[in-house]
């Protein structure tokens, strides 16, 4: 919120950026934070004794940070390189048997959904869908109403986003966790928070799922190849890493003794093998900016204000139909614009010539606004100045 942030990224000295969702610009001082780790490296290694204690310290307090955001504790989470291995890689361990149901939303991204449909055709299960688009007046109310027709007792695991990515409602997960435990408890929710970390609070629902991936990369602005994923304890039985390296391993003296278990029994049997440190530094850096810019109620309140006036704003023009009803929660705003003369990709293509940056997220194809804690009342008045010329 505060002006002094803004200025200190420098990508936005010469836009105005709405797509925090697909990736979040990164601040001066969070790259200067990963020089400093690359140096730090090279000059007490790369590979020797004295390099260890310094790359464990580096991995040890991102995961610490992340404990504290997740509200989960550190053994629970795995380091990734992105939401996509964060989910997929977990998920394609999981054990199902015959009979067992794999259901998705029809609001995942499709890099998940093609994934989801690879581990059915593997397994030879078929992928249900819930269809939460067709969901009429769409709130938490509806939404479980609607899910209570889909689950059932062959539903093994449920892949849903905490935060819609293509418009922004966010699930319910307590109350869905709830939901699935009424059928039974051998049940398994997993949540690709790609649209929530960095942009609302989650500390109290993570622990509802046994699955959560976040990315540094979208909307906590951090550097991008850095992910994490939380798994419950009771994912950690349920699901055999679909990629094992030298990370996953409790130890690697004598692997070609025979063993039972060579798995690291916490998170880290989903971790792989060499990743780059200075990354760690980078988001912590970034995590650090955004949290000391503002709390988490006033960047709340923030957000939330600007994304119902944007809202508003656009009801009043001709022609455009916003996804969500008012009051919006959070930062992500998604409309439709009927009968336009032109492609709707040549709207974002004009924007982006005014270095206004917005996108049009896929199937359908609505246009996706992001509101951030760095995003001021000027920068949306421009934006709804600009739409309104272009479709006038
Ligand atoms: C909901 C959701 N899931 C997954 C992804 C893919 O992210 P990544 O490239 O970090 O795997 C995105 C990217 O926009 C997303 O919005």
């Amino acid at each position: 919120m505060s002006k002094h942030l803004k200025l200190s990224i420098p990508s936005l000295e010469n836009k105005i950026y709405f797509n925090y969702g697909g990736q979040g610009p990164l601040p001066k001082t969070s790259l200067d934070a990963m020089v400093e780790s690359w140096n730090k490296i090279q000059e007490l290694g790369p590979f020797t004794e004295n390099v260890w204690p310094y790359i464990s310290r580096e991995i040890i307090s991102t995961k610490q940070k992340l404990s504290d955001i997740l509200g989960v504790s550190i053994s629970n989470i795995a380091l990734s390189e992105n939401i996509t291995s964060g989910m997929v890689l977990p998920m394609w361990g999981m054990r199902f048997d015959d009979n067992d149901e794999l259901l998705i939303s029809d609001c995942e991204h499709p890099g998940i959904v093609a994934a989801a449909r690879e581990f059915c055709r593997r397994n030879n299960i078929e992928l249900k869908i819930f269809p939460i688009q067709k969901i009429r007046n769409l709130n938490d109310k509806t939404f479980l109403d609607s899910i209570r027709e889909y689950i059932t007792i062959n539903t093994k695991a449920f892949i849903i986003s905490h935060v819609l990515w293509n418009f922004g409602f966010k699930i319910p997960l307590k109350k869905l966790y709830e939901e699935l435990k009424r059928l039974k408890n051998d049940n398994y929710l997993l949540i690709d928070g790609a649209q929530s970390f960095g942009h609302i609070g989650i500390a109290d629902e993570v622990k509802y799922s046994d699955l959560y991936a976040v990315t540094s990369h979208k909307w906590a602005c951090g550097p991008e190849g850095l992910g994490a994923v939380y798994v419950s304890d009771r994912f950690l039985d349920f699901s055999d890493p679909t990629i094992i390296g030298w990370k996953s391993l409790k130890k690697e003296q004598g692997i070609y003794e025979p063993h039972q278990n060579i798995l690291h029994k916490d998170a880290r049997k989903f971790e792989i093998a060499t990743s780059c440190t200075p990354l760690l530094a980078g988001l912590r850096e970034s995590i650090n900016l955004l949290e000391k810019d503002c709390s988490e109620e006033k960047k709340n309140a923030h957000i939330c204000k600007l994304s119902n006036y944007l809202s508003e704003q656009l009801k009043q023009l001709k022609n455009i139909d916003l996804v969500l009803k008012n009051p919006l929660k959070n930062g992500i705003v998604s409309f439709d614009i009927q009968d336009l003369t032109y492609k709707k990709q040549e709207i974002v293509k004009e924007l982006s010539k005014k270095r206004i940056f917005i996108r049009i997220v896929e199937d359908p194809d609505w246009f996706r606004v992001c509101i951030h804690q760095m995003t001021t009342l000027e920068e949306v008045d421009l934006l709804i100045k600009e739409i309104q010329e272009l479709i006038m």
